[in-house]
């Protein structure tokens, strides 16, 4: 049941209990989030970590105020939910407006509504021309949804927004940053560095969060790991333009020691609040665990897993064309390939680029969403038809943001391009602004017909370029709106189609954020299909995402973004971990390479209820060239484990490799699965693999480890475990 406080209330009874003492306890999920009142009478975080109970609760409010420093302000340094200037915080501030050049500040609480879970906080600044609402709601998983409301109560001022940020304190252990860099076919690589004083400040200013995007910042105690230590970690749920911010001032925070959180982006003049505007800031989502990367991981699932719009039927194998075919599209050999397809277990075709007017190549057609007669002369629905008759579903590839300039729209619409002069193409490319109404209904229509004439099931919507190259002036005022115009094409959509699933797709993984995902059901993680590179994405991208929306193909031996080649069985084992694939041409395959994928594909079958509603486990202890990684049923009686090798190592024996997140008490049997065969480096596998009798170990014998073969560089193995005996814990 809500119930309200008052500002007077707060400050009157500042020595009572409860809602009179002027604090919120929001406790969700093994998780506490504690509101004081600061020095100013303004909320600040006075915990956010490991649940509280009612007994803890009187002795942390006593202790929320620090001591008062030489050479600094006269009253215990507060850090409020504001990040208020005028209250002596001197770091980033939450707020950043102005009204008629002054600055908006000196927030003060003008009221709150809370539950045991949510909690909002009513404020307004010193001129009481912005109000602003913080609201604050834990879940079930632990998982922390910030957003801030702002409206500009003024009759006559315009409000102009700078930024709006979601900042929670951090305690002085949380020492270590690691958050995520990349490229195209590079993606979510992580990179580690000491929490310093200053700010570290990851910025997306490319219309979409990136290849490189910081996608989620975490923050631990030193050496954190995947499975030890402490960890803070904020991710925006947003797909235009973004900063994310780690900072820590000599003089704290408060009691604490440094800050974490981040918000929108936002260009010079691109949030002006009229009398009466409201700006309303996008989801930042923050996590605590004190088990490890695999602990923040484990929530961020959880919570992302009962979203009500979680895809939540089997994901099917899918059969994407890029690789197979690229633009070079004939119904012949196309119908040849998804027949070979459905006859290997593949459940969704999906036609890539290439399909509509004019578009040979990457140089032109871009915006022409007509089927092209002279490459299709009966449309697409011979194909389709053909592959539902196959019993898939028909996928089918859209770049809607997108215009080649040699194209019908791009000729006869300039007035439709986000950008102005000077054009600065990028893959012979450029975007056309979806803030405006008539692009989107354009868009929404050239869609709607070729998704109903074709009995389109699936829509991988690609964005293959950054905004910000060719901005020009009214283009640079347009990212928030563009985005804004996104969600609303991709909600109209799925309103029109509600059966249809739709997979996010930027160059790769270059748009992959809950914000878009809120939308979408499947992302598209990298362009790189190569095994070796494959493993990190993966395993990186997982930090955030649960593997069921996280597209993971098979592709042929030598991969086409890196020309190494690969063994099937490791590309088969990784693209296991993630929602399965295949981008390779099917029709040039021999027979026992069709063997092999049929095996797997039956295995991805079986094992992907596990695969997609299990806990992702990450195992720290295993040499440099080795990874270990699986997915464990959460009511841990069944597991499965990859072993992997990338490359040699010195280690020259089979040391136990623990094997992470079983339940100690539990007997599992342990079985290779013999369907994807690996190749090692050594004469005769450890004993326990070489009886006839396969090993049943209980889960705390496992976690103390099992001596793995070596593999050799390149290869992966499967494990699978399953609880035996009666004596199991449910
Ligand atoms: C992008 C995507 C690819 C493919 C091509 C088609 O690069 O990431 O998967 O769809 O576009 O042009």
């Amino acid at each position: 049941m809500a119930s309200s406080i008052i500002l007077h209330d707060v400050q009157k009874h500042s020595g009572g209990a409860g809602d009179a003492l002027g604090h919120a306890h929001l406790s969700n999920g093994g998780v506490s989030l504690v509101f004081a009142p600061d020095g100013f009478g303004v909320p600040a975080v006075a915990h956010w970590g490991a649940a509280l109970g009612d007994a803890d609760l009187p002795g942390l409010l006593a202790t929320t105020l620090p001591a008062v420093m030489n050479s600094s302000i006269d009253v215990p340094r507060s850090f409020s939910i504001v990040a208020d200037r005028s209250q002596g915080w001197s770091g980033t501030p939450s707020i950043d407006t102005h009204a008629d050049e002054v600055m908006l500040e000196g927030f003060a609480l003008i009221g709150a509504v809370r539950s045991a879970t949510t909690v909002t906080f009513t404020l307004c600044d010193a001129t009481s021309t912005l109000e602003a609402e913080y609201c604050y709601r834990l879940d079930e998983a632990g998982i922390l949804h910030v957003t801030i409301a702002l409206r500009n109560l003024s009759p006559q001022r315009w409000v102009e927004v700078v930024a709006v940020r979601a900042l929670l304190p951090l305690p002085a252990r949380a020492a270590e940053t690691l958050d995520f860099t990349g490229r195209w076919t590079h993606e979510r690589r992580p990179q580690r560095s000491e929490v310093r004083d200053g700010t570290w400040t990851r910025s997306s200013r490319r219309g979409r969060p990136g290849h490189d995007a910081s996608y989620l910042t975490l923050v631990g105690t030193t050496g954190f790991r995947f499975r030890s230590g402490e960890a803070w970690a904020a991710h925006l749920a947003w797909s235009g333009n973004q900063e994310m911010i780690v900072e820590r001032l000599p003089e704290g925070a408060g009691v604490h020691r440094s800050v974490i959180g981040g918000g929108e982006l936002v260009d010079a003049g691109e949030v002006r609040l009229p009398p009466g505007g409201r700006y309303r800031s996008p989801e930042v989502l923050f996590a605590w665990s004190d088990a490890g990367i695999d602990g923040i991981s484990a929530r961020f699932h959880a919570s992302i897993r009962s979203r009500p719009t979680h895809p939540r039927a089997p994901r099917p194998l899918l059969l994407n064309t890029w690789e197979a075919v690229y633009f070079d599209h004939d119904l012949d050999k196309l119908t040849d390939l998804a027949a070979i397809a459905a006859d290997l277990g593949v459940e969704r075709f999906v036609l890539d680029d290439g399909w509509f007017r004019g578009r040979r190549g990457d140089t032109a057609g871009l915006g022409d969403w007509y089927v092209d007669e002279s490459v299709w002369p009966q449309g697409l629905q011979p194909l389709s038809d053909r592959v539902h008759e196959l019993g898939m579903q028909f996928g089918l590839w859209f770049e809607p943001e997108m215009v080649n300039p040699d194209s019908d729209l791009a000729r006869q619409h300039p007035d439709w391009l986000l950008q102005e002069s000077p054009l600065l193409a990028a893959r012979n490319q450029f975007v056309l602004d979806f803030s405006l109404d008539e692009v989107v209904a354009h868009i929404l229509e050239r869609l709607d017909e070729i998704i109903t004439t074709a009995a389109v099931d699936f829509v991988k919507w690609d964005h293959n370029r950054d905004l910000h190259a060719s901005l020009g002036i009214r283009g640079s005022r347009r990212v928030r709106a563009h985005t804004q115009g996104l969600y609303r094409t991709l909600r109209e959509l799925r309103r029109r189609h509600p059966r249809l699933e739709i997979e996010s797709c930027a160059s790769g993984g270059g748009r992959a954020d809950l914000g878009i995902l809120q939308y979408t059901d499947r992302i598209w993680a990298s362009d790189c299909n190569d095994p070796i590179e494959r493993q990190h994405i993966q395993r990186w991208t997982q930090t955030l995402l649960p593997p069921e929306l996280i597209g993971a193909h098979v592709g042929p031996a030598e991969s086409h973004t890196t020309h190494r080649h690969a063994d099937f069985s490791f590309r088969a084992v990784t693209a296991l971990f993630g929602h399965a694939g295949l981008e390779w041409d099917l029709t040039r395959t021999t027979s026992t390479e069709r063997a092999a994928i049929a095996a797997w594909s039956h295995l991805y079958r079986e094992l992907r209820g596990l695969l997609h509603s299990g806990v992702t486990v990450r195992g720290d202890d295993v040499d440099d060239g080795a990874l270990l990684h699986g997915v464990v049923h959460a009511d841990g009686t069944e597991a499965v484990f990859a072993w992997v090798r990338t490359a040699t190592s010195a280690t020259a024996h089979t040391p136990r490799v623990p094997l992470p997140g079983l339940h100690p008490a539990m007997s599992y049997r342990v079985r290779v699965r013999e369907e994807i065969a690996a190749s090692r480096h050594q004469i005769a596998d450890p004993a326990w693999m070489t009886t006839d009798v396969d090993l049943v170990c209980t889960g705390a014998v496992l976690a103390a480890g099992l001596p793995l073969p070596v593999l050799n560089p390149g290869q992966a193995l499967l494990l699978h475990l399953t609880a035996v005996g009666s004596d199991n814990p449910s």
